[in-house]
């Protein structure tokens, strides 16, 4: 009898001293686990929190103690997600993403001509490490060109590999007699495909007209030489045979210009002449000669300036010419005391 007694004061003994001071199921925390996972602890036992795969303690205790009061103590773990590195910078190309904690998605794409070679998603993993490597964005490829017919590569760019990409530029010219039409500069397009390449047509012109006072030289590229002698030529020596058939430009043979006077001494070349000795063939298209006038009043020269346009010259209007008669008492203009600056024709 007595052992039975004794046993069951001993139960129930134990009992109430347990209900008082064991401890329940400690407290939550998030992204974190306990190492001993029970209902209830005993006072004096100890668990450690360890966070989750993928995050690291930032703060407060790890290991708590159950107490003699059976309440655990405030718990003040924290745990936060690991960081990945940033990944980028992806050349030609963007990065996309929220945040780069674990678990987090990072999209990469390319820019137009550009095809992205690689993983185009990655993930931050738990041990703080991508899942894959950064992708690439290789430039789109164009396959050589058909030649356009009658023409010739005249530059070509080739990027590494001897292949032309995105960008590259190719022109092209007419063999001769062939003249080119549309762009001769074609560029290798986001798409893969050359933009326009030109083509080349055959294209002539009529034999060029003779000019007047000149003649056409065919010899080297179709050239017209200087006129005859003493005529000039206006405009650009060569014409061109046009991609329309026709020439560029007609040129003309200008005329010189006699000196409408028999006497007088005229500025020409900045040296002061006789027309009578020294210009006696006139001057050339689009020359300039200067004739010297008197101003009575202050009895100083000063000079005009005219010009031989096609044999016109006009001879200024203040210009007096001294006959052989007059020049025994009259002074040239040209050889009176220059004029002060804006003295002229009163
Ligand atoms: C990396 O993660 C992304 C996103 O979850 C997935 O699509 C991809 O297949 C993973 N790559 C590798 C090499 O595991
Ligand atoms: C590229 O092409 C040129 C001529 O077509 C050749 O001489 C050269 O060896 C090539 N280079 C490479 C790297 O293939
Ligand atoms: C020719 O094409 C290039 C691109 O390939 C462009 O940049 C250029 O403006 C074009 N030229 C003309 C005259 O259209
Ligand atoms: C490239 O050019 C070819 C021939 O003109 C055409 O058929 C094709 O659709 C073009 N490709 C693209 C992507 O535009």
């Amino acid at each position: 009898m007595y052992p039975t007694v004794l046993f069951w004061w001993a139960v129930t003994l134990a009992h109430c001293t347990l209900a008082g001071n064991v401890c329940p199921k400690p407290p939550e925390v998030p992204f974190a686990k306990v190492d001993v996972n029970k209902i209830i602890y005993e006072r004096g036992e100890e668990i450690t929190y360890t966070c989750d795969p993928g995050y690291s303690h930032h703060s407060g205790l790890k290991k708590y103690v159950c107490p003699w009061s059976g309440k655990w103590p405030i718990n003040t773990m924290r745990c936060i997600p690991k960081k990945c590195s940033y990944p980028g910078p992806l050349r030609n190309g963007g990065i996309d993403f929220i945040d780069l904690n674990y678990q987090s998605l990072v999209h990469f794409s390319c820019e137009p001509g550009y095809i992205l070679n690689g993983i185009d998603t990655i993930q931050c993993m738990a041990d703080g490490q991508w899942n894959a490597t950064l992708p690439e964005c290789q430039p789109v490829t164009c396959p050589l060109p058909s030649l356009p017919e009658f023409g010739v590569i005249s530059y070509h760019k080739l990027s590494p590999g001897n292949v032309s990409v995105f960008q590259d530029k190719i022109s092209f010219e007419c063999l001769p007699s062939f003249a080119l039409f549309g762009n001769e500069t074609a560029t290798c397009m986001a798409n893969g495909n050359w933009s326009d390449i030109p083509t080349c047509k055959y294209v002539q012109c009529p034999h060029p007209a003779t000019i007047e006072n000149g003649f056409v030289n065919f010899a080297v590229r179709r050239t017209f030489s200087p006129c005859h002698s003493p005529y000039v030529l206006d405009g650009p020596r060569e014409s061109r045979c046009e991609k329309t058939g026709s020439w560029s430009i007609k040129p003309t043979c200008k005329a010189p210009c006699k000196i409408p006077v028999s006497k007088a001494t005229v500025l020409y070349n900045g040296r002061k002449i006789k027309v009578q000795n020294d210009l006696k063939e006139g001057i050339l298209h689009a020359e300039t000669l200067f004739f010297f006038c008197k101003n009575k009043e202050q009895k100083c020269g000063y000079s005009v300036p005219t010009q031989c346009i096609d044999g016109q010259l006009t001879v200024p209007a203040c210009f007096k010419e001294i006959g052989l008669l007059q020049s025994i008492w009259k002074t040239d203009p040209a050889e009176l005391a220059p004029c002060a600056a804006g003295v002229n024709s009163k």
